[in-house]
């Protein structure tokens, strides 16, 4: 039986939660949420589901002794609503911090020994967060990251190619947030890099890169909180994970070089991260992942 549970049940976390039920690698879904009556509601509504459903899945309510064997953990609490318009997800720290410290402290005294992937922004330091307060192993907490800016990149330019976005290759790499950056050099799709790619179909490299920067805020203007692409992102984390997958995957991860949780691909499996890569990337684009772990560091600072 591979058991998951998800913290938070507001836009983001019962999308994830539908999403589980649909199609995740788990036979029982625990959901927690302070708020009794709203995760009541979802418990019921996704029970009510399980007689339509191509197949099986437990769902519950419980605490953190009915989380505390789960085999995956997914952080979807968060303030979203102190975030303006086209504003930095790092207005959600203060109130996100200490609430992630406690569920942390909370499971790590229920004995949980599992792997928590956490989407509560600003994700990179709170993914830290939760696992010095865990006490677990760095390779099995990990974060969202940019796993979602990398797949609004490759929108961006599989529009401009007129491609299938997943015929995109390549990574948004940084901050979950304005530091990122894409990784030109790891972009390819046709068998051509990016520059040709830019080249060929006439479009700016910047000017995508932005349009992928700003596409959370994009949707966050019409609908004020992004989900469904999210939730997408840490389902798919989490399968990689209850399927010992060992697939390569852009998530915020421990950096020891950089000193902090930010993302770059590694390899996902049963333990979370099962092994690092090492890009190679070139002078520039490393000198811009340095410069995003240090935006990480100083708004941490300015935030708390
Ligand atoms: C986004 C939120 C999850 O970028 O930060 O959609």
């Amino acid at each position: 039986m591979r058991k998951v549970a998800v913290m938070g049940v507001g836009n983001v976390g019962s999308t994830v939660a539908h999403l589980i039920v649909d199609h995740a690698d788990a036979d029982e879904l625990v959901l927690f949420d302070a708020r009794k009556e709203r995760l009541k509601a979802e418990v019921l509504d996704l029970q009510d589901a399980a007689s339509l459903l191509d197949r099986h899945v437990t769902v519950s309510e419980g605490s953190f002794k009915e989380m505390a064997d789960a085999d995956v953990i997914i952080s979807a609490i968060g303030r979203i609503d102190l975030i303006e318009p086209g504003g930095d997800r790092f207005t959600e720290l203060r109130a996100n911090k200490p609430s992630a410290e406690q569920l942390g402290k909370d499971l790590k005294a229920a004995g949980f020994k599992g792997v928590l992937i956490a989407i509560t922004n600003p994700v990179d330091v709170i993914t830290g967060i939760y696992q010095a307060n865990l006490g677990l192993p760095a390779n099995q907490v990990i974060g969202t990251g940019t796993y979602l800016d990398t797949a609004r990149m490759k929108r961006v330019v599989a529009e401009k190619v007129n491609l299938d976005p997943r015929s995109i290759e390549g990574y948004v790499l940084g901050e979950h947030g304005d530091s990122q950056f894409v990784a030109w050099s790891t972009v390819r799709a046709l068998g051509k890099s990016a520059e040709q790619l830019a080249e060929e179909f006439n479009f700016s490299l910047d000017d995508a890169e932005q349009a992928a920067r700003q596409g959370g805020f994009d949707v966050f203007a019409g609908k004020h909180y992004t989900n469904v692409a999210i939730a997408h992102a840490a389902v798919s984390l989490m399968n990689l994970v209850l399927s010992d997958a060992r697939r390569e995957s852009i998530v915020s991860h421990y950096d020891k070089d950089l000193d902090s949780y930010i993302s770059t691909p590694a390899v996902i499996g049963r333990q979370g991260i099962v092994a690092d890569i090492d890009l190679d990337l070139p002078d520039s684009e490393y000198a811009k992942l340095k410069a995003s772990a240090q935006t990480i560091s100083e708004k941490t600072q300015a935030n708390s």
